[in-house]
């Protein structure tokens, strides 16, 4: 290789290790993937390292759901990780988790580090509290009325109606959704960094890793709004470990998880003599980093982790790259559709390769959104990767085995075309490396289309019927077989296990990038087997179909993954009855509400209901309607509402109480 060998040290973003890797995951790991073995392949010293992300409250309190501790919740679960990522091909130098020692003794001495620079400070804060499960509450454990729009059971930072963002006091009764009780207000002590103090060293960053433009435009609206300093503790009781020198304090999951790329590459050094910690974090490192990430997570690693390492006397990222989010067939992933497919579904159905391809494909440099259309997928992989790439082989191998024992030809009969792909080599090296993948993959196929018009325009299907062109297919044949090879090895980023398939039925060992640029002649191929059968739409349907089968009836106190659908067991939880309403009155200083008392068979109870702008309370009396009974009480401003009258309709004057026919008794189940 003429080139210098780098020095490369590459991340894709730790998963929690609380949930499943889905096909939204697998844009991130894949992207990497092919960029870490393009890198290698280039002959430049990459290593890929990725972690379990292990701590914090979402992951603390499933595992006290499964009983369990969360050592042993996160080992599981990155178990199965391991399995899914080997599946696909995503090959990582080494795979740790958060919770190590390693990490534990980084995260110390940066946080020493930072607290001796003076970058650290403590402040009182007041948040939401759950007295009966004992704990604070992250603001997406906290539900209640959205602020602006008024939907019910919304996040305490943002509404999924109308997209409005706000913080948990901002909710209209808040609940925890731990106990479904009211959670109430308590102070206690916060650690803080000073990322205000960094302004001027992150916008130099930001110049010099060159981000890409979008990116430039998120850090520049950050800017002009002020950064904020950064909360990095929680209180007791927290998964994660514990801030030196206090007794009840735990840094913030955020803190440690970029800390966790360190400590994984770490973990590896310890192991591997021929790496060096500190060449690649050492504050004047010549060494490269980069971040693959998605870009939801952009503001944690392009502001708090480039500050937090520069604070402590490390280097700080070469550069991140953030990619979009994944739809399928339009649309965001859906449960209820069967189009939240978990990576272990896909590949109960489907060859990794063909999804490794589409991806690449679909990608470009940019945080730009890809969509997986699953019809788009069959047709593009059926016509690219089967259609073109491996139908160049198998139209030449077989009469190379059959007629000259496997061997090939000593000269190409058209060197000029052998040209035209060795002298796209360094385009699409270019391509690979400006994560340009999808202009990589558009050039390869065109120039398979290429290749292909070559076998169509001479024949040798024909030509081998005529004695005196025997020598002519072989040459035909090897100039077929070579412009395949060249392809192979340009995709085998991509697509490596087909790759190393077509490297060993070629007779040879291992391939470099420069090997495409040099043809393989006079040697002995192996016996030809399909390298790639078509995708059958009948496999996407049941891929489809399994994933909606294998979400019913899942339950899980990680708010964090919403699901738009709930089970039958769910619903069967909801107690809904008939009630007579024994009175209604407007409730003194509330504008919307309407106080009622209900008779529901067993007793009578008050309910609060947003009805007042529809209805006169007077014509209520004596009506019936269905309630929720069994919803836990509420206590509003104006007293306990200890259920829920249901109504259809936006609100305001336009809402419809749902009245049962005559006949309907208070006390009856609705079925
Ligand atoms: O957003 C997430 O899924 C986080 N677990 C990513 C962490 S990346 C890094 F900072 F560790
Ligand atoms: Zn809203």
């Amino acid at each position: 290789m003429s080139q210098k060998q780098r020095k490369i040290l590459v991340s894709s973003a730790l998963p929690y290790a609380n949930g499943s890797i889905h096909m939204g995951h697998l844009v991130e790991y894949l992207q990497t993937d092919i960029w870490v073995r393009f890198q290698k392949l280039r002959g430049h010293r990459c290593t890929y390292v990725c972690a379990s992300d292990s701590h914090g409250t979402p992951i603390m309190l499933k595992a006290r759901e499964l009983d369990i501790s969360p050592e042993a919740l996160t080992e599981k679960v990155s178990e199965e990780f391991v399995r899914d990522f080997k599946d696909f091909g995503i090959e990582f130098d080494n795979y740790h988790t958060t919770h190590s020692e390693e990490n534990e003794a980084l995260v110390t001495e940066i946080y020493t580090r930072l607290h001796d620079g003076g970058d650290i400070y403590t402040r009182n804060i007041e948040q939401f509290y759950d007295e009966k499960e004992g704990m604070f509450l992250p603001d997406r454990f906290v539900r209640g009325t959205c602020p602006v729009c008024k939907s019910e059971d919304q996040y305490g930072d943002s509404c999924e109606v109308c997209g409005a963002t706000y913080g948990p006091d901002d909710l209209i009764d808040p609940i925890s959704v731990l106990s479904r009780t009211a959670p109430v207000k308590r102070e206690s002590e916060h650690y803080f960094f000073r990322l205000s103090r960094y302004e001027q060293q992150l916008r130099t960053w930001m110049d010099d890793a060159a981000l890409d433009k979008n990116m430039v435009a998120k850090l520049d609206e950050w800017f002009a709004t002020g950064l904020q300093d950064w909360d990095i503790s929680r209180d007791a009781p927290y998964f994660g470990f514990r801030i030196p020198g206090t007794e009840d304090k735990y840094f913030y999951v955020w803190l440690d998880a970029p800390v966790g790329y360190m400590a994984s590459f770490k973990n590896l050094c310890d192991r591997d003599s021929s790496l060096d910690f500190d060449e690649y974090w050492d504050a004047n490192s010549d060494a490269e980093v980069y971040h693959f990430i998605g870009k939801d997570i952009m503001y944690f690693h392009t502001l708090f982790w480039p500050a937090v390492l520069k604070g402590a006397g490390y280097r700080p990222p070469s550069s991140v790259f953030a990619h979009g989010f994944l739809t399928v067939n339009g649309q965001k992933m859906s449960k209820t559709r069967g189009t939240f497919i978990n990576a272990r579904t896909y590949l109960d159905h489907l060859n990794p390769s063909h999804l490794r391809y589409y991806y690449a494909a679909k990608l470009g440099p940019t945080i730009e959104d890809i969509d997986l259309s699953l019809d788009d997928f069959v047709a593009r992989v059926n016509s690219d990767l089967v259609g073109k790439l491996v139908n160049i082989a198998s139209r030449c191998a077989g009469f190379v085995a059959k007629r000259f024992a496997g061997r090939l030809a000593d000269a190409l009969p058209d060197p000029d075309l052998f040209a035209e792909f060795t002298d796209c080599s360094e385009i699409i090296a270019e391509h690979f490396e400006r994560r340009e993948y999808s202009k990589a993959m558009r050039m390869i196929m065109s120039l398979a289309d290429k290749a292909n018009r070559y076998i169509d325009e001479n024949k040798p299907w024909v030509m081998i019927k005529d004695e005196a062109k025997t020598a002519e297919v072989q040459q035909v044949c090897t100039q077929g077989l070579n412009m395949f090879r060249s392809l192979m090895i340009y995709l085998s980023p991509v697509i490596p296990a087909v790759a190393e398939d077509a490297c060993r039925f070629l007779g040879e060992e291992e391939w470099r990038w420069d090997n495409a640029t040099s043809p393989l002649l006079g040697t002995v191929i192996k016996k030809f087997k399909p390298l790639l059968t078509r995708v059958e739409p009948e496999q996407v349907s049941a891929m489809v179909e399994q994933s909606k089968e294998s979400l019913a009836g899942k339950s899980s106190v990680a708010p964090a993954e919403h699901d738009d659908t709930i089970s039958i067991d769910d619903f069967m939880k909801v107690d809904l009855r008939i009630a007579r309403i024994e009175n209604a009155e407007a409730v003194e200083g509330a504008d919307k509400l309407l106080a009622l008392t209900l008779d529901t068979g067993d007793r009578t109870r008050s309910v609060f209901a947003g009805i007042k702008a529809a209805y006169d309370p007077q014509t209520l009396i004596g009506r019936h309607v269905v309630v929720a009974a069994n919803l836990a009480p509420r206590k509003m401003r104006f007293g306990v509402s200890e259920g829920m009258v249901l109504a259809a309709g936006p609100g305001g004057e336009d809402i419809f109480l749902l009245s049962p026919d005559d006949g309907a008794k208070p006390g009856m189940r609705v079925k």
